[in-house]
């Protein structure tokens, strides 16, 4: 099955939110296989956010991601990626619809509450940045068999 690395950014976990999104995932019959708390060291942070480097917007990036504990999660099930992308909602909150938890939670888009990966190739990449396989459980949720035909 497919996997999605997700993070709870530090605006998240100090405004309380981490119940309400780890919810939106658990009802919607996706898996929590990996999840963790952690502060972001700075080579992380830079590491995470490679791709957006050169942008203006990158230092006050890595700040905010550094700036307090986030939860990082491996989230499992058919199409995570994309299905977890269109919960997030889009990037900047003024663009985000009502229902995603950035259309519900958030407003500006420097805080906007939670990362999730934008491609498969990226979920690779960013679970192995985060955890070992190791830390990565298997289990099977009891309404499988109501969540796949
Ligand atoms: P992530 O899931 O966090 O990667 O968000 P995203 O995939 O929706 O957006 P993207 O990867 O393009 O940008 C990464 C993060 O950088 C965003 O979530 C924002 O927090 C921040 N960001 C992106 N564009 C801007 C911008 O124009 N200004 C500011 N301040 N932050 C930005
Ligand atoms: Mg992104």
């Amino acid at each position: 099955t497919d996997r999605t690395f997700v993070m709870i950014k530090p605006d998240g976990v100090q405004r309380g939110l981490i119940g309400d999104i780890v919810s939106r995932f658990e009802r919607r019959g996706l898996k929590i296989v990996a999840m963790k708390m952690l502060v972001v060291s700075d080579s992380l942070a830079k590491k995470h956010y490679e791709e957006h480097a050169a942008k203006p917007f990158f230092p006050s990036l890595v700040s905010f991601i550094k700036s307090g504990p986030v939860v990082a999660m491996v989230v499992e099930g058919r199409n995570a990626v994309p299905i977890v992308r269109s919960m997030v909602g889009a990037t900047s909150p003024s663009n985000s619809s009502p229902g995603t938890i950035r259309g519900d939670l958030a407003l500006e888009t420097g805080r906007n509450v939670i990362h999730a990966s934008d491609s498969p190739e990226s979920a690779k990449r960013e679970i192995s940045l985060y955890f070992d396989n190791s830390e990565i459980a298997t289990y099977k949720r009891i309404d499988e068999q109501w969540l796949y035909e």
